[in-house]
């Protein structure tokens, strides 16, 4: 693995990209402090990168994995095709474990050895061009997603609107742009006057560290606050709707999403607060019939006893941390796509969004 800085540039334009042969992206675990780069030389590295969380966010770890596997290709000393197609399954299935809530990982690998499997080529060189094709189209692909999203939802921000987001679901969670910052960004360049309220997002700080810092670079003004206080300015009027990501969306229409989010959700029903939810096509898991089928991750309780490496509980207690929580649709207002927007009940048009066709 290989480490250099990060150059300054106005709007965040890239998350993850193929440089020289290698996976290159910005470690999340240093901003805002630090804009370091890191680039990944072997399956291992990308492994530890997503697992991690030097790159984090659903759209992000996909396209991370197709670069993977494109690095997997180009490593594979074989001139076998069908030994090369069984190394890329078997590193799918590695990659595939680094992170299990957000669908899109999976969603991407598997993508990537389909088409492995599937393209008549003489040689594996051209395989592996044909992979690199593939994992540059998920990325764009994923970009004009998001400014999709941005499109459809921004709408749905009022003027003058206060907008509560949680967790990081910007440009650093995706191949740019974001889902859930979309239609805020959009919006803000339509010239409206939006306001974004960012939860701090406890543990590992999405809130606090990426997103308020993406904001920032865009002069999108923001307050940021800390996980506890959504309900006192829900209270006070101060928050017109919010928005956030998914890690995954199954066939009725739950969610999971950052952890904290439920509560969210559930302070906006109680407070008539409109909760809107903005996830790409590739987030959606039609082979789930309801949130509580979708596994979450639990990660190490040490992400909650301390805090940028100070211990801040008192050593060798017990500390949870499941990584993601489960919103049911119940409490979700509208879903955005690149798609459009889609209002409950939503089991059937999600089925027609993975379709392809529009809503
Ligand atoms: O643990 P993380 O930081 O990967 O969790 C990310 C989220 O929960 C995001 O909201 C989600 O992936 C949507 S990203 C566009």
């Amino acid at each position: 693995m290989r480490v250099g800085f990060f150059f300054e540039m106005n709007t965040l334009s890239r998350t993850v990209w193929w440089d020289d042969s290698k996976v290159c992206l910005i470690d999340q675990r240093l901003l805002p402090n630090q804009e370091v780069v890191v680039c990944c030389t072997s399956l291992k590295d990308v492994f530890h990168a997503i697992r991690s969380m030097q790159v984090r966010g659903a759209p992000a770890i996909g396209c991370t994995a197709a670069y993977g596997l494109v690095l997997v290709a180009y490593q594979s000393q074989t001139d076998d095709i069908q030994q090369l197609r069984n190394n890329l399954t078997d590193a799918k299935q590695y990659l595939d474990e680094s992170r299990p809530t957000a669908v899109n990982l999976a969603w991407a690998t598997s993508r990537m050895v389909r088409v492995a499997y599937e393209q008549d080529v003489q040689d594996t060189l051209s395989l592996c061009q044909v992979l690199l094709h593939e994992a540059h189209a998920i990325v764009a692909e994923d970009l004009a997603m998001c400014h999709a999203i941005g499109d459809h939802g921004a709408s749905l921000i009022p003027d003058a609107g206060r907008v509560l987001t949680h967790c990081n679901a910007g440009g650093l969670a995706t191949a740019g742009y974001g889902t859930a910052l979309a239609p805020i960004r959009t919006a803000f360049a339509q010239g409206r006057h939006v306001h974004v309220l960012v939860d701090e997002t406890r543990p590992f700080l999405q809130g606090a560290r990426l997103t308020a810092w993406e904001l920032q670079r865009d002069d999108i003004p923001l307050t940021l606050i800390t996980d506890n206080m959504a309900g006192y300015f829900m209270q006070q009027g101060e928050i017109d709707c919010v928005i956030v990501g998914a890690d995954r969306i199954v066939a009725n229409g739950d969610i999971a999403n950052k952890i904290g989010t439920y509560s969210v959700a559930v302070l906006a029903k109680a407070h008539d607060i409109p909760f809107y939810v903005a996830a790409p096509s590739s987030t959606i898991d039609l082979t789930l019939p309801n949130g509580a089928a979708i596994p979450i991750e639990q990660r190490d309780s040490d992400e909650v006893t301390t805090l940028s490496g100070v211990q801040i509980a008192p050593v060798g207690i017990h500390a949870a941390h499941p990584a993601f929580d489960v919103t049911p649709h119940t409490l979700i207002s509208a879903i955005i796509t690149e798609q459009g927007v889609i209002f409950p009940p939503y089991q059937e048009q999600i089925a027609h969004i993975v379709q392809g066709e529009s809503t």
